[in-house]
């Protein structure tokens, strides 16, 4: 049993590694009183809180509450926030009622007087060590309610010797880990933008001298892909406070009789096996449970992309050229980027105008994907729905159907509005506007783009607490929308991208197939941002190219290979312009990717080294007999070759066949993680593949 409850008072989540508790105390609130290693005897955490209060200091302040509610004496950083219709901004708890069953725990929290209900809702998956949380408030009275703040979970930590780490990026420079301690006030990590974007991402990750290989780690991670905020809090009682979920930042939603808010998911752990134990846990939950199904258990295609070939001058001629060299490597789809459709020469024009553009495509678009298939690829095509530019059909028509206001002029992000999403007629546009362009052609994958933040807080003509709506309902119908077009063409795969990297959170995994990492393919910086990006997400969702070196860092295109190699693999050179070795190069190459593929795309990852600190990266990759491990230097050092690389993850009793730059080995898996291999790595830009092979 998954969950255990003692005396209908003490609330136990059980993982295979791990337990969390919860208890009702003697105030009647619902605290937090542990987390951690699993510990069965639950009865032994019937004992008393209780602790010295005085006037500036209540005992509700200090409490680790599951879900603090704004008000009452409380000047924590609070989980919700609302107003009854008679202005009382205190919601006033008691523990009415639970349910549960074997995997699922539900504890009712109602006011003491008003008609309103908070539904604390968690999912334990027990194999994963993984809880599933989220809210749902509900008011059962006759008047409107209107919430201010409705955070998706709140975790109270023993102790505040924490560090925290955030990805402090932005555009070309997503996930750039940061760490601080956590003494000392409060910690705030959001977005504004309408989306996930490059700053920070949805999730805290709380640890106490933890490595890759020990020391614990507490981590949650909201299914969000607009405005979040994470709080994570040093209170002075000597307990560390997370809040997570939807920013209260212009936030309210009026709650109508009757109805409820449902919050997004937090997915929560805790590792003693320092941070390889947390993005294993989160890898596995995200395979097994959150990808859409589809392709869950299909390994994603190698793919070309001709934006870095032909940026907007796309013409089916020279498109048709560059399919046939991608087919004669062995891409498996090809995908046309922006500037296919009506008008599109630059990013001043046509967002909006969603039918190919005749004069670059005079037989339509089906003669370049008739083109692709007989090559024996598939075709895929780049979108961008939520946007507009002045400069179009779509805004000439319908000039109210972007978000601004009515004495201003509205605000432009690489010459683009957006799309007033809270609008019906816009989501019905939407929506068969897709629906048409997947069903008058056979475009298999699409990739769905958002390059600019919003800027126009509002809804043109709403007021006050409904006009702060507008955020989570731009969210809660974009969600719709692509939901929707699945429904009628599941046999699409949709990658998202925000300028790169900028929509990379377990909301978007719900509905898309994968994530576009970062337009910085440069291979270098890309492996940092890699190694970051695989703390928190599968390199199956690490959508990875080859292109073209740029001007200021010529690396080897082995290099570039083996580095797009560690995710799911694409190609975005000028295949034109590639001398015959390159191409050759690129064909041997994909072949061997295809062949360790489902080991990358599915393995258990182990970050073996870290430029920072070892001069070279490795990693590995593990599923069942099978591994496979990339190295790569950056920059040679006088007298540093052999470099070890010491393997984890295998049976130490087992024997492994190493095939390592041309020498096939046969060594103990004891001998593999305790000696490690010895590779040659040599002046700048090196890089190795390295198979591993269980025999027995
Ligand atoms: C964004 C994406 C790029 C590319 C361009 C096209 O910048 O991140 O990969 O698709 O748009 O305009």
């Amino acid at each position: 049993m998954a969950i255990n409850i003692y005396q209908d008072k003490i609330f136990a989540l059980q993982t295979k590694n791990n337990s969390y508790l919860l208890k009702k105390d003697e105030n009647g609130l619902l605290s937090h009183v542990y987390w951690g290693k699993r510990i069965d005897c639950i009865a032994d955490f019937d004992e008393t809180t209780q602790r010295s209060e005085n006037s500036y200091h209540l005992h509700v302040d200090q409490t680790m509450e599951e879900y603090a509610p704004f008000g009452g004496m409380r000047y924590k950083e609070t989980a919700l926030k609302l107003e009854f219709c008679d202005g009382t901004k205190d919601f006033r708890y008691r523990l009415t009622g639970y349910e549960a069953d074997e995997n699922r725990l539900e504890l009712i929290l109602e006011d003491v007087f008003y008609p309103c209900r908070v539904r604390l809702i968690y999912q334990v998956y027990e194999a994963e060590d993984i809880i599933r949380r989220h809210t749902v408030v509900e008011n059962f009275g006759t008047e409107d309610i209107v919430l201010e703040k409705c955070a998706s979970a709140q975790f109270g930590l023993a102790g505040c010797d924490y560090r925290s780490i955030q990805f402090n990026g932005t555009w070309a420079k997503e996930f750039f880990r940061q760490e601080d301690s956590v003494r000392g006030g409060k910690k705030v990590y959001e977005s504004m933008r309408g989306s996930t974007a490059h700053v920070a991402n949805p999730c805290f990750i709380l640890h106490r001298e933890a490595d890759e290989e020990k020391g614990e780690v507490y981590f949650g991670l909201l299914a969000y892909s607009g405005n979040f905020k994470v709080t994570v809090e040093a209170t002075p009682y000597d307990w560390t406070n997370v809040v997570i979920g939807i920013n209260d930042t212009d936030f309210s939603w009026v709650l109508k009789p009757g109805e409820s808010l449902e919050t997004p998911a937090v997915y929560a752990g805790y590792s003693a096996e320092g941070f390889t134990g947390m993005s294993q846990r989160l890898h596995r939950i995200q395979h097994r449970y959150l990808m859409p199904k589809k392709l869950a258990d299909q390994p994603l295609k190698v793919l070309y992309n001709s934006w870095y070939a032909t940026y907007f001058d796309v013409r089916c001629e020279e498109q048709k050229k560059l399919a046939e060299k991608a087919a004669s490597i062995g891409v498996e789809l090809f995908v046309v980027d922006d500037g296919w459709f009506l008008g599109r020469k630059d990013d001043t024009r046509a967002l909006g105008d969603w039918t190919p553009d005749p004069d670059k495509f005079p037989n339509g678009l089906n003669e370049l994907i008739d083109h692709v298939k007989s090559l024996g690829m598939e075709f895929g095509l780049w979108i961008e729905p939520e946007m507009v530019n002045e400069n179009s059909r779509l805004y000439r028509e319908h000039p109210d159907w972007i978000y601004r206001f009515p004495n201003r002029s509205v605000l432009k992000g690489r010459n683009q509005y957006v799309l007033d999403l809270t609008k019906e007629e816009v989501v019905s546009w939407m929506i068969g506007m897709l629906d048409k362009l997947l069903s008058d052609h056979d475009i298999r994958y699409l990739k769905w783009d958002m390059n600019r933040a919003i800027g126009e807080n509002g809804v043109y003509g709403k007021h006050s607490a409904e006009h702060k709506m507008m955020w989570h309902t731009h969210m809660l119908n974009f969600y719709r929308v692509v939901k929707t077009l699945r429904e009628r063409h599941p046999d699409v795969e949709i990658e998202a991208c925000a300028s790169g990297g900028g929509r990379a959170d377990l909301g978007a995994m719900t509905y898309f197939d994968e994530y576009w990492t970062s337009d910085n393919t440069d291979p270098l910086d890309r492996l940092s941002i890699q190694e970051s990006y695989s703390l928190l997400y599968p390199a199956k969702y690490m959508r990875a190219w080859v292109t073209d070196s740029p001007e200021e860092r010529k690396v080897s295109l082995r290099f570039a290979l083996h580095a797009a190699m560690c995710g799911s693999l694409g190609i975005g050179c000028n295949l034109n312009a590639l001398r015959r070795e390159e191409l050759e190069l690129l064909k041997e190459q994909i072949t061997v990717y295809k062949k360790i593929r489902m080991t990358v795309q599915f393995g258990e990852l182990y970050r073996l080294k870290s430029f920072e600190t070892d001069g070279i990266q490795a990693v590995e990759y593990l599923r069942g007999a099978e591994g496979v491990v990339f190295a790569f230097l950056p920059a040679g050092r006088y007298g540093k070759n052999p470099y070890c690389v010491k393997l984890r993850g295998l049976r130490a009793d087992g024997t492994y066949r190493v095939n390592c730059q041309g020498r096939v080995l046969e060594k103990s898996g004891a001998y593999l993680m305790e000696v490690g291999i010895k590779i040659q790595l040599h002046g700048d830009y090196d890089s190795c593949m390295i198979q591993i092979n269980n025999m027995v």
